[in-house]
């Protein structure tokens, strides 16, 4: 990492005084009566746990009206919190303006590209750059910060909820008047806004500040730097709200880390959690599965990027679900085991709380049918036995607090410069999937039973590993490509993919040939893309087959080898897959996209030159993925059955902290267990 983070991390304690694990919920005490609390604190103390976040959607009754405030009630369930040894993250209460506000102020409701108004009715409607929102937000901030400071359950600061969760583009006249003075801070001059918008193209020239405007509905495509700038500007609006709460909870509580919830996921893209990183004082993640033939994959990528972006420091998994969600079109509940494997995959990858929406499933609202650690049935059912079985399971692992994830050899980077221009509209394609590419190549090397790191692209020594793998990098600026090119002649290797390096940071194309920030390097020239319609393949002559994308490639290099050629299709006989070697480093470009499968086989050709090999026995790649957690002296192995048969794992060594059934001096994973040894590190 280049900067490094603060991370001041809400350990709870033991009773000899050692760290513990974090393990909770969001708590919404405010939907029940007092006599649900008194059994709800027993219920936490029976579960182990040892954290809650309060008030996340509490303002309206924190402030039922412009001049009334009501802090009594949070006064007793903190001091009830607090007598039960339990935590508290406490929220801003923020998220969710109240009904008297939107009333007197409709001008902070969002609109939408069209004009539409967000009503309010459900949550999360304002707008990131309202100044009277602001106003009124950090009013509450300040009597929640004042009147909490000091209390000893308070653990640490939530600014907000999930920002962005509902509320990220915003096209009103107040976003619109901001992104003006974001814009002037970024050009300074209107002739540079005008370059880096590429004005000249459709008689779109500004004479006049005053004329830009966010990309709201146009006659056609809206040009394609201001929509990308509007989406840094989007991001940057919100994380100066972080930062803006954040600075009234350091001047007011300056003893309590200050942290909000990022949804490290794939439908989630419109907030930069890399560059939000290093403005909080411990990361925090939400993560919700998305069923389906990856979702195992997904969540492991999601942890990894999530630990990526803390630099590789603890974390803290803020919510996750015991079992079904309530907001696909489709919401099947989680199979036995699995709330204990999501839970302890997440820590294998560096989160040092397990946290759930929510403590006690709702009765009434909109997520009623979403799980709970206490469900409809209450606590005699096996949800909840489960949910205290958990708690143990993290207790036995108290060890591991505050060790880091040990860096993998393998990096693969994410970039939402990238995911933001690349996913554009008016492009070759509309069907590029940046999030799912990336996850393509990381399932095949959790089949191959490799570990990798899932890494942010600007924030990361390259040289620290000895494979880059850059799917669809799309946004390569002149700095990174020297820095690719460098690692590369340093002796790394480069694997990189269709679409990527062929714009700079105002999206525009490299002339000359693609991939022009990194043709030399890859020593490849394309003069014209070749996308596939839906449903068409090609074959390519290592047994694979690509979708999606091809190149009309022509080697250009030295030292290129044609790994893989197209059999079929426009561009057949031509080369799909090349390798530029370079003495110790190498350079690989991968033309189409091959999908999970495909990656699968041609990933041992690319990872060979490393020497890089899996530490699983054959039989158990694919089956289960190992992590490896670390502190001074020992090193934590975690072995986590991703599927539903036994698993024999033979001839490992250390003592068991997590314990499935032994045989000799191996052990047996059930279907979907996890083991975690602890090693000597030396
Ligand atoms: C988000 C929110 C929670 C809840 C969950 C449901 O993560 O932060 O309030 O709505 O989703 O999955
Ligand atoms: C129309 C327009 C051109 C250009 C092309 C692109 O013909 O007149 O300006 O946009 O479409 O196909």
């Amino acid at each position: 990492m280049t900067a490094p983070l603060t991370s001041r991390f809400p350990y709870a304690k033991g009773s000899d005084g050692t760290r513990r694990l974090g393990y909770g919920a969001d708590y919404n005490p405010e939907q029940w009566s007092r006599e649900v609390w008194a059994d709800d604190i027993r219920l936490m103390r029976e579960a182990g746990v040892n954290v809650v976040s309060l008030a996340i959607f509490s303002w309206a009754r924190l402030q039922p009206t412009a001049d009334t405030w009501d802090f009594g009630w949070l006064d007793e369930i903190m001091d009830l919190l607090h007598a039960g040894g339990i935590g508290v993250d406490l929220a801003t209460a923020t998220a969710s303006p109240p009904p008297w506000l939107t009333t007197a102020h409709p001008e902070i409701l969002p609109v939408t590209a069209r004009g539409e108004t967000l009503w309010p009715g459900a949550r999360q409607h304002w707008r990131p750059t309202s100044p009277v929102f602001r106003e009124h937000a950090l009013n509450l901030v300040r009597r929640l910060a004042s009147r909490y400071a000091d209390h000893p359950a308070l653990v640490a600061w939530h600014v907000n909820n999930e920002l962005g969760c509902h509320n990220v583009y915003d096209y009103s006249d107040d976003a619109a008047c901001t992104f003006r003075a974001w814009l002037r801070r970024r050009y300074t001059t209107l002739d540079a806004l005008n370059n880096a918008w590429g004005t000249a193209f459709w008689s779109q020239r500004y004479s006049d500040w005053e004329q830009l405007l966010p990309p709201r509905l146009a006659a056609s495509h809206p040009n394609p730097t201001q929509q990308l700038d509007f989406k840094r500007f989007s991001s940057d609006a919100l994380k100066d709200h972080l930062l803006a709460e954040r600075e009234i909870l350091r001047e007011l509580s300056p003893d309590t880390p200050v942290t909000t919830n990022f949804m490290v996921m794939p439908g989630t893209k419109g907030m930069d959690y890399a560059d939000w990183a290093d403005e909080v004082d411990f990361v925090a993640n939400d993560h919700y599965v998305t069923p389906g033939p990856q979702d195992r994959d997904e969540l492991s990528f999601s942890a990894n990027l999530s630990s990526g972006i803390a630099g590789h420091r603890p974390w803290f998994l803020m919510e996750h679900s015991t079992s079904a969600v309530n907001w696909q079109p489709v919401n099947p509940p989680k199979a036995p085991g699995e709330l204990a494997r999501d839970s302890l995959l997440h820590v294998a990858h560096g989160a040092d709380a397990v946290c759930f929406f929510q403590w006690r499933q709702s009765a009434a609202g909109a997520e009623k049918y979403h799980s709970a650690m206490v469900p409809h049935a209450g606590a005699d059912s096996e949800l909840f036995r489960s949910v205290v079985e958990l708690g143990r399971t993290l207790d036995a692992l108290a060890p591991i607090a505050g060790s880091e994830r040990e860096p993998a050899r393998v990096a693969i980077l994410f970039d939402w410069d990238s995911w933001w221009a690349g996913e554009q509209d008016s492009h070759p394609t509309s069907r590029l999937d940046y999030h799912r590419e990336a996850l393509d190549w990381y399932s095949a090397l959790l089949r191959l039973g490799h570990r990798a790191d899932v890494v942010p692209a600007h924030r990361t020594d390259l040289s620290a590993y000895d494979v880059v793998i850059a799917p669809v990098l799309h946004v390569v600026p002149q700095p990174l490509a020297k820095e690719l090119t460098r690692y590369v002649e340093c002796g790394g290797h480069l694997v990189t993919t269709y679409f990527s390096a062929i714009v700079d940071e105002n999206d525009h194309v490299w002339l000359g040939g693609y991939p022009g920030a990194l043709r030399d390097v890859l020593g490849i020239r394309i003069e014209e893309f070749g996308p596939l319609l839906d449903g068409d393949t090609v074959d390519l002559d290592n047994g694979t087959s690509g979708s999606l994308w091809t190149d009309r490639i022509s080697v250009t290099g030295t030292d290129v080898e044609v790994l893989a050629g197209y059999r079929t299709g426009t561009y057949a006989s031509r080369p799909a897959v090349t390798r530029r070697g370079t003495g110790r480093g190498s350079a690989t470009y991968v033309s189409t996209r091959l999908g999970a499968d495909g990656l699968t086989v041609l990933l041992p050709e690319l990872l060979a030159p490393a020497g890089v090999t899996s530490e699983l026995p054959e039989h158990a790649r694919g089956l289960v993925e190992h992590v490896v957690r670390r502190d001074a002296e020992h090193r934590y192995l975690f072995l986590v059955n991703r599927s539903d048969e036994q698993v024999a794992l033979p001839g490992l060594t250390g003592d068991v902290l997590v314990a499935p059934r032994t045989e000799g001096d191996g052990l047996v994973l059930a279907p979907r267990q996890v083991a975690v040894l602890r090693q000597s590190a030396s």
